[in-house]
């Protein structure tokens, strides 16, 4: 199984890293714009094989994509401390348009996942892109609110002192500031967390919920203000979708992708839980909102395609 990934910064780089010390993947190839950098990574991960899984790790060019299954794409500007996502989208938009066609020309067969912010607007055009070279628009996803989703459940995990694997709660929407998070669908062993939350005797109040949104919504900021980029948990997301779309696992998992119509906004790109498998999503699946979670759904979706809007692409 051979996985490309194009654009070795933090992200490209740590993905990479979590690939190989997981063992998924046979063969890796690093792509970047400065070669030197990805050879740079080649050899650091490398030397990581021998305590690890002999994963065959080397640098190339778009043509050396060519029978990669999956195609990881961490390329582009990323955020500076206090710039939202959104502030990239230009510089992104311009980069994607010099590279998404020569990885579907390479890699035709490929799932092309999409790392680079602002996510979901980088997926839409990624998508558009791919489509225009002939590759099914169902082969192009990003990693859209997995990482949010993450930070959810991390923090409900030690607020609730229960691992975050079994706490089931999404955020939905965009991988940004107007991301939502799906308190009324969250759940521990089948209960609603509102109820888990009394029998564990710290009810679910409204300062709770309050805090632990801020702090999933502002944790990129904290995080780059602290030190100049987040990489270790989209690292492990990336590597955890990765496994699950070459190993055809059917997880469920809260890719971005671009939807027909979300609460009434035609054509847009925003994150819904997904079973997702070798062929990308194989179902989406609508979840149980309230009122107002259908509400900042809405906002949300209405926001990526305005700025979508915004760019020539
Ligand atoms: C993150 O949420 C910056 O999108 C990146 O960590």
């Amino acid at each position: 199984m051979k996985i490309g990934i194009v654009g070795t910064g933090n992200v490209g780089s740590t993905a990479a890293y979590s690939l190989v010390l997981q063992g998924i993947g046979s063969e890796l190839v690093l792509v970047d714009h400065f070669p030197a950098l990805a050879e740079a990574h080649v050899m650091d991960i490398l030397h990581a094989t021998p305590f690890s899984y002999p994963v065959n790790v080397h640098g190339g060019t778009f043509a050396d994509l060519a029978g990669c299954a999956l195609v990881i794409v961490a390329a582009g500007v990323n955020q500076q401390p206090g710039e939202t996502r959104l502030a990239l989208l230009q510089r992104n938009a311009e980069i994607f348009a010099g590279i998404i066609p020569p990885i579907v020309r390479a890699a035709r067969d490929a799932i092309i996942l999409i790392a680079t912010n602002p996510l979901d607007i980088m997926t839409q055009i990624a998508t558009k892109l791919a489509v225009q070279e002939g590759m099914p628009a169902s082969r192009v996803l990003g990693t859209g609110t997995m990482l949010d989703t993450g930070r959810f459940r991390t923090l409900l995990g030690q607020r609730y002192n229960v691992a975050p694997s079994s706490v089931h709660a999404y955020v939905l929407g965009e991988h940004g500031d107007s991301e939502v998070l799906n308190w009324s669908g969250a759940s521990v062993a089948g209960v609603p967390l509102d109820q888990f939350a009394l029998a564990s005797g710290q009810p679910l109040s409204a300062e709770i919920m309050q805090q632990v949104d801020q702090d999933v919504r502002r944790a990129a900021y904290k995080i780059i203000a602290g030190k100049g980029s987040t990489y270790y948990g989209i690292g492990a997301a990336i590597a955890a979708l990765s496994r699950c779309i070459l190993f055809d696992e059917r997880s469920v998992f809260t890719a971005s992708s671009v939807m027909t119509e979300v609460e009434g906004v035609p054509d847009v790109a925003l994150s819904l839980p997904h079973i997702i498998g070798r062929d990308g999503i194989e179902m989406t699946i609508l979840p149980t909102l309230n009122a107002e979670e259908h509400a900042a759904l809405k906002q949300s979706a209405t926001i990526i395609k305005t700025h979508l809007q915004s760019i020539q692409y």
